[in-house]
């Protein structure tokens, strides 16, 4: 009898459901973009309820597709979870219904909040950095949880009265898919609760420091646990199919594309272009803290295992440009036009983008600046802001390998890719010009959810994962020899890339002394 296993993976501008069999190869999958708030600028909210029913509608749509190829549904042995990580969910204990909007990871709204907590710490941004390996920055679920405390009064008042559950996108769909009020769990793994900067990640357990230090009542925390283990059973009104098929995988996203592209070993990297683009260098069980602006965080952990720690260059903006493009600026009607446009320039006419629509995370951290186009001129057309579009996230990678090159010290030699813009062919030639190193990207790209998949069939003891974590990585290894990489190599001469790059570099001190 065969046997598949599924994830769930929900980015942040879209869900998806994909089911993989037992070699780990991709069968089918649905996915549905869900809508995005801005009441103002900076501001980024979504519902939580159209989390929850993209997800479930995913599902519904794929297991249909994957009856229509013949399989079975009772074959599915069981699920994964990824998903968007530091959005912040509230929601009511007795009703299992949202408080609030979620507030997306993105979202700068907290900028006086954190400026409030830098002064108060001689350690500026890193009060609490010896805890859980982050700075202080708009990013992280803690300080939208202060602000939601803060500015909402129904949140504070279930907060004092301990009716309020809180959590990361993931918490707030496995909740609901097992059972919500009618037995809902409450969890979290420990990828995503590294995320909080409420977690100690010596401990991997909640930090009562950094709970004071925010105010937080710890019984609004779900229960940490590693990303491969059971988190539940399903058990929802709308998936009686899969009725009590187990959860078995969670896992953040960027983390479970490290899992995905098979990064078991210190050293290895992989970056990730979605909505934004986020770098992760596996650290092994050394917890480095960063010298040069990027996170110290969990890499992933498999049940009995140490976990794996890991070091993050976070990009705020990457997929999100190019939507903008087409969402608000309506220069393409789709993304994939962008390669069209950028195509047909063979440079950016001198136009450089940075495109800091939420500020810049790594390695500058400055949540007030503004994205800013320089170098525009009578010449200048759509072609051109299409490729300088491109060039923004590669040139922001530049700047995060360099980082990570010198807290790793060990120079990168290669970069392993994955994620949506790292099927535009023409952005990871301009990657590997900028970096002035080989980038890689594998046959299968969905990386993300692979890697979710694999946490819970590693779980469940299936397929190609069949003998636990370490037999897989051992077997991993050897085919990663054989691995059909396409592979772009950098193609023009070290004086135009300094010169491109000392462009960019210029910019961007222009846009850190743009603050309106
Ligand atoms: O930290 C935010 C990140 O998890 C979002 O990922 O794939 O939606 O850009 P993505």
């Amino acid at each position: 009898m065969p046997s598949f296993v599924g994830a769930i993976d929900n980015g942040t501008s879209s869900s998806r459901f994909l089911i993989f069999d037992e070699k780990g190869d991709l069968v089918i999958g649905h996915q549905l973009e869900y809508r995005q708030i801005f009441h103002q600028p900076g501001w980024v909210e979504q519902d939580p309820m159209d989390i929850l029913g993209s997800v479930i509608t995913c599902i519904d749509y794929a297991l249909r597709k994957f009856e229509l190829q013949g399989n079975r549904v009772k074959h599915l042995k069981g699920i994964g979870i990824t998903n968007q990580r530091e959005t912040t969910v509230v929601w009511d204990r007795k009703t299992g219904k949202p408080l609030h909007n979620a507030i997306v990871w993105s979202d700068t709204r907290t900028k006086d909040i954190v400026r409030k907590y830098c002064d108060s710490s001689d350690k500026g941004a890193d009060a609490l950095r010896d805890v859980c390996g982050l700075p202080l920055t708009t990013y992280f679920s803690a300080v939208k949880l202060r602000w939601l405390l803060d500015n909402i009064p129904e949140v504070k008042e279930a907060h004092d009265k301990g009716d309020m559950m809180f959590g990361t996108v993931d918490s707030w769909l496995i909740y609901n898919l097992t059972g919500g009020v009618d037995g809902g769990v409450h969890v979290t793994d420990v990828t995503n609760a590294s995320r909080t900067m409420l977690m100690d990640i010596h401990t991997l357990k909640w930090s009562d420091k950094a709970l004071e230090f925010f105010g937080i009542n710890a019984n609004v925390l779900p229960e940490i646990k590693p990303s491969s283990c059971l988190f539940g059973k399903i058990n929802h009104p709308q998936l009686t199919e899969t009725k009590d098929l187990p959860i078995a995988g969670c896992l953040g996203d960027q983390h479970a594309a490290l899992v995905g592209q098979h990064c078991f070993h210190v050293g290895e990297v992989k970056n990730t272009y979605g909505t934004g683009c986020f770098m992760v260098f596996n650290t092994g069980e050394k917890i480095i803290p960063s010298n040069n602006g990027l996170l110290t965080t969990v890499g992933y952990q498999f049940e009995g295992e140490p976990a794996a720690y890991a070091l993050e260059g976070s990009i705020a903006v990457a997929g999100s440009a190019v939507k903008w493009l087409r969402d608000n600026m309506g220069i393409i009607k789709d993304a994939e036009e962008i390669n069209n446009l950028a195509g047909a320039t063979k440079d950016s006419g001198g136009v450089v983008f940075v495109t800091a629509f939420s500020g810049l995370f790594a390695p500058y951290w400055r949540p007030d600046v503004r994205g800013c186009i320089l170098g525009i001129s009578q010449h200048t057309t759509k072609h051109h802001l299409a490729r300088a579009t491109l060039e923004a996230t590669c040139f922001q990678t530049r700047a995060i390998l360099e980082a990570m090159n010198a807290d790793s010290g060990q120079p990168l030699k290669s970069l392993r890719v994955d994620g949506g813009l790292s099927n535009s062919d023409i952005c990871m030639q301009l990657q590997a010009d900028i970096l002035g190193i080989e980038v890689t990207r594998p046959q299968m790209r969905e990386t993300t959810a692979l890697g979710a998949a694999t946490a819970a069939a590693v779980h469940l003891d299936i397929g190609i994962w069949k003998g636990g974590f370490k037999a897989f990585t051992e077997r991993t290894q050897e085919q990663e020899s054989k691995a059909v990489l396409q592979k772009f190599t950098p193609k023009i001469s070290e004086k135009e890339r300094e010169e491109q790059y000392g462009l960019w570099q210029k910019a961007i001190e222009k846009t850190l002394s743009w603050t309106p």
